[in-house]
């Protein structure tokens, strides 16, 4: 068994959120993150919420005015809807991937952590809590053991204690006035659950057709599947696409395999919001043998560079436009 490489998207199934805000909107803001993530990346798995950027970003864009504004929103790929109506949107979207009918658990919390003294404007305050229900605490960033180990614990306090130390001490000195922090949470079992004492040893060829031993789970089962076409005629330019869903059925996890002898920097490239939703589309209930590799990712992802790459500049100089946050720059 020899697996060149894979990769998977969470994929929330059933968003219909009005016409002009689709998932397609998450959808394609996702991919140019990954494309910008992938370039600059060396050789590493990635991993990111899109939901969790769009959410920060719309905490920072209700601060924004003026050009910094419209550099966000244009980013974001905001252009065509009327101007705020993004944060109905984000809020709506908010609630519906965490509705407690749910059977996989989705926590999502928003805060807000601001300078003593550092004033904020009274609207600000209120949309951030409206739109975001986010939490507002003052500290003191001078103290920047202490604030750094507060932000932690409330991280850890949202994500069921997975994610530690997010934040470093280095992270804040005197000069730092706000910290907008989002956590985003995600359990979910598979709807068919993978046996343990099915999970052997296997060897797995990474892209650089270097060799690992890996633990790789096993189940025969019905499943999404489908072969779709890369478009070449090198290897017959199939690659698998896998639906895997989670109980409840209402989110899933698709995998997308490339052909043994077509490294997986072929395939990225073709991603798309479209490609995506045609996959969803076109995946046919059958009987598939998986064999899926055990895996554990952690990554830290300074993302000052894709926001960047993505168009949003502005809010990370000096003149940023940020009168709506506060009266002062
Ligand atoms: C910020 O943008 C607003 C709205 O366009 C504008 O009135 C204001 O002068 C700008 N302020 C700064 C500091 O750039
Ligand atoms: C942890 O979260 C719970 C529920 O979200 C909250 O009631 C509690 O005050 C939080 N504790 C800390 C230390 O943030």
């Amino acid at each position: 068994m020899a697996f060149l490489g894979l990769f998977s998207l969470l994929v929330l199934q059933s968003l219909a959120l009005g016409t002009t805000f689709t998932d397609e909107t998450i959808a394609e803001l996702s991919v140019n993150m990954y494309n910008h993530l992938r370039a600059t990346g060396e050789d590493e798995n990635i991993l990111f919420s899109p939901l969790s950027v769009t959410l920060a970003m719309g905490m920072m864009e209700l601060g924004a005015q003026g050009s910094t504004l419209k550099e966000i929103r244009h980013s974001m790929g905001y252009d065509s809807l009327k101007n705020g109506e993004e944060f109905s949107f984000l809020k709506h979207l908010s609630h519906m991937v965490t509705a407690e009918e749910s059977q996989y658990v989705m926590k999502i919390a928003n805060s807000l952590f601001v300078q003593n003294g550092f004033h904020i404007n009274d609207e600000f305050l209120q949309m951030i809590k409206k739109y975001f229900n986010a939490e507002v605490n003052h500290v003191d960033f001078g103290q920047n053991v202490a604030v750094a180990n507060h932000i932690n614990k409330w991280v850890e306090n949202n994500t069921n204690s997975l994610l530690k130390d997010l934040v470093s001490p280095r992270d804040f000195d005197a000069v730092t006035h706000l910290a907008l922090i989002n956590a985003v949470y995600f359990k979910g079992n598979w709807k068919s659950q993978f046996r343990p004492e099915n999970t052997r040893t296997f060897s797995f060829t990474k892209d650089d057709e270097s060799e690992v031993q890996i633990p790789m789970m096993y189940q025969q089962g019905e499943f999404y599947y489908g072969e779709f076409s890369d478009g070449s005629n090198e290897a017959g330019g199939i690659y698998q696409v896998l639906e895997i869903p989670y109980e409840g059925d209402e989110i899933s996890m698709m995998l997308v395999l490339s052909r043994q002898e077509v490294p997986l920097a072929t395939l990225e490239p073709l991603v798309k919001a479209q490609l995506i939703e045609e996959w969803a589309n076109s995946v046919k209930k059958q009987k598939v043998e998986v064999y899926l590799p055990r895996f554990t990712v952690e990554q830290e992802i300074d993302l000052k560079h894709v926001l960047k790459a993505l168009g949003i500049t502005e809010v990370f100089i000096k003149n940023a436009n940020l009168t709506a946050l506060s009266g002062r720059k």
